[in-house]
């Protein structure tokens, strides 16, 4: 949430900045702005900032803002409203500190009062700002310590860059709980709190760890603890192809991420699967086959779209392996102060691996002695080292808000664990290799329903135009409706619930009319026939049908608009049934003109509790 870019070195910093933070938009994008050391012989910062999109900084920025260092921001919203004064950088009352901020400080308003009652006119409404006055009223003799100082009297989260025009040779970070990439360049040092922020200037970065401060200077950066003792941090390649953070001739980040899920699917499966022995390798998990044995039960953890795939994934994992499993919202868990038993195997899920809500879910876990494993996308990131262990989803990098591909590849990462769970118990090496043979065909089944793109199209327009929708689905299907529901209200703004078909006539029925439209999950399995009852029940309310389905399903003459989607082994549908429903979802918010990838009051990863 928010996103972080700094530069120090011979270029001119402005143009770099806002290049990099047009790459980090996708994490927040309700303001933004910069701030830039001029050169001189009395270097002072210059502050620009507004509400709205880096773009309307206006393109004469960088001729207004000369200068070889500089930070920027693009903000979503937490503390005040986005507007002018709200977005960052802060800066202290003679403005020669400026701060840009991600995360929270949880006393900041006691800190507010502090300063209030010293004098300070504090002017926005942020929790920042407490940070640019406490750099700026301290009488330190480094810029280090005037910083360290600061953090010394906050609590809460962050990822912070300053630049002080005493101290223009340098930019310092630090780092409690928001990720910051330190990005080593040929006599120039960036920073930023993504990667897709530095990709296209250096692959040689560093990961600033928690508590950890730096100062970046044009020759290189230092690493310090918060006594300023210095901590060995070298930087490392990545291995990253800088085009993929690029959207090239797609019209939007999601349409493209949705296109590249059967390369994607590919990469995940990629050297895990056992044909001969019907199971998966898995040698991130860290568990030989007497501990994988000894699992009693799993537990799933994450967030939003990410808890429905845990839905589908602990479904799996019950089916195949027969071990009592469930998914729960990570953001819930440690609220109710759960119980974590030794022998449940838990799975923290996340494409970021930055999401603050399963983070601390981890951190419960491991508190109290579980284990706890990940499954996660970005390598390296927050959620992913603190498991240690885990499956990484290799989806590639995912920019579009909605998350697609990264989501088909947690259910395979899912169906993996499952088969390797199950191949340790009763599951046969039969079902095994019957289960491999769906998995190395599935693939080609998501290229199959991508094309049927137009067809898809047609039919979002018209759901579009309901103000109101119910996505249906029993069991396996469920997980789907909500991840199908998920979709089309986060970026078609229509609302859209998810209902287990089985419960609708214990209540919702009653919303169901002409103007109320359906979208109804019908796979072929031991439910079909109940599913189909329950759409005549709806067709008899007048209630207009889209039934997601497979071929040969018979839907007993009813009048519906009808999605076949290909059937590869029954415990793999749910993720192909969930492919039309992130077509129509994305054709639904194109026909109404939104903006796809940066749908409004959103951010990409939710690094906030
Ligand atoms: C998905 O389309 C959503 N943007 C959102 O629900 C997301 O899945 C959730 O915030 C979890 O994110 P994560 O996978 O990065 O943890």
């Amino acid at each position: 949430m928010c996103g972080i870019v700094g530069y120090i070195g011979a270029q001119q910093a402005a143009p770099l900045i806002l290049e990099g933070l047009t790459r980090l938009e996708h994490r927040g994008y309700d303001s933004v702005g910069l701030a830039v050391v001029g050169a001189g012989r009395e270097p002072a910062v210059k502050v620009v900032k507004a509400a709205g999109r880096v773009r309307d900084l206006g393109s004469d920025l960088p001729k207004r803002f000369s200068g070889r260092s500089g930070i920027g921001h693009t903000r979503w919203a937490t503390h005040g409203p986005a507007n002018d004064v709200n977005a960052h950088p802060h800066t202290d009352e003679k403005g020669d500190v400026a701060v840009v901020h991600n995360g929270i400080i949880d006393n900041a308003a006691a800190l507010r009062a502090g300063l209030a009652d010293d004098g300070v006119t504090l002017t926005s409404d942020t929790d920042t700002e407490v940070l640019a006055h406490l750099i700026g009223r301290s009488v330190a003799e480094t810029l280090e310590e005037r910083v360290v100082e600061a953090l010394a009297a906050v609590e809460g989260t962050y990822g912070i860059a300053v630049v002080h025009a005493d101290f223009p040779d340098r930019i310092v970070v630090a780092r409690n709980g928001s990720p910051l990439i330190i990005g080593v360049g040929e006599k120039e040092m960036l920073v930023a709190s993504d990667l897709a922020a530095l990709v296209r200037h250096t692959t040689t970065v560093a990961h600033l760890a928690d508590g950890e401060i730096a100062t970046l200077t044009p020759a290189g950066f230092t690493t310090f603890r918060h006594d300023l003792t210095r901590v060995a941090r070298t930087a490392a390649e990545v291995d990253v192809d800088p085009t993929s953070y690029d959207a090239g001739d797609h019209e939007s980040f999601m349409r493209k991420e949705m296109l590249e899920q059967p390369a994607a699917a590919e990469r995940v499966l990629r050297g895990r699967l056992d044909e001969r022995f019907g199971t998966a390798h898995l040698g991130g998990l860290e568990m030989d086959p007497r501990e994988t044995r000894a699992v009693r039960r799993v537990k799933v953890l994450g967030c939003g779209s990410a808890y429905y795939v845990g839905q589908m994934g602990a479904s799996l994992i019950e089916e195949l392996a027969r071990i009592p499993a469930d998914a729960e919202a990570a953001s819930e868990f440690r609220y109710r102060n759960p119980v974590i038993e030794p022998d449940t195997l838990y799975v923290a899920v996340s494409q970021s691996g930055e999401t603050v809500d399963t983070l601390l879910a981890v951190q419960e876990i491991q508190r109290k002695g579980g284990r706890v494993i990940g499954l996660v996308n970005v390598v390296g990131s927050a959620i992913a080292r603190e498991c240690g262990a885990g499956i990484y989803l290799h989806a590639g990098p995912e920019v579009a808000v909605a998350s697609t591909k990264a989501l088909t590849n947690m259910f395979l990462g899912f169906s993996l664990l499952a088969l390797q769970l199950g191949r340790v118990r009763d599951l046969s090496v039969a079902d095994g290799r019957r289960l491999i043979a769906g998995l190395q065909a599935l693939p080609a089944a998501v290229e199959e329903v991508l094309a049927q793109e137009d067809a898809l199209a047609a039919v979002a327009q018209r759901l579009a135009e309901a103000e109101s929708l119910f996505f249906v689905g029993r069991v396996r299907g469920f997980p789907v409706a909500r991840e199908g529901a998920q979709k089309f209200k986060e970026i078609s703004y229509r609302h859209a619930e998810a209902y287990q078909t089985s419960e609708l006539k214990h209540g919702p029925l009653a919303l169901i009319s002409e103007e109320v439209p359906t979208v109804a999950v019908v796979p072929d399995d031991e439910l079909t026939e109940r599913n189909v009852a329950a759409l005549h029940e709806i067709a008899a309310r007048k209630g207009p049908l889209v039934v997601v389905t497979h071929p040969g399903v018979d839907l007993g003459g009813l009048d519906v608009v009808r999605i076949d989607v290909p059937h590869l082994e029954r415990e793999l549908d749910p993720i192909l049934l969930t492919i039309p429903l992130q077509l129509l979802a994305y054709h639904a918010a194109k026909h109404l003109g939104h903006d796809i990838d940066k749908p409004r009051n959103l951010a990409k990863s939710v690094t906030v509790e």
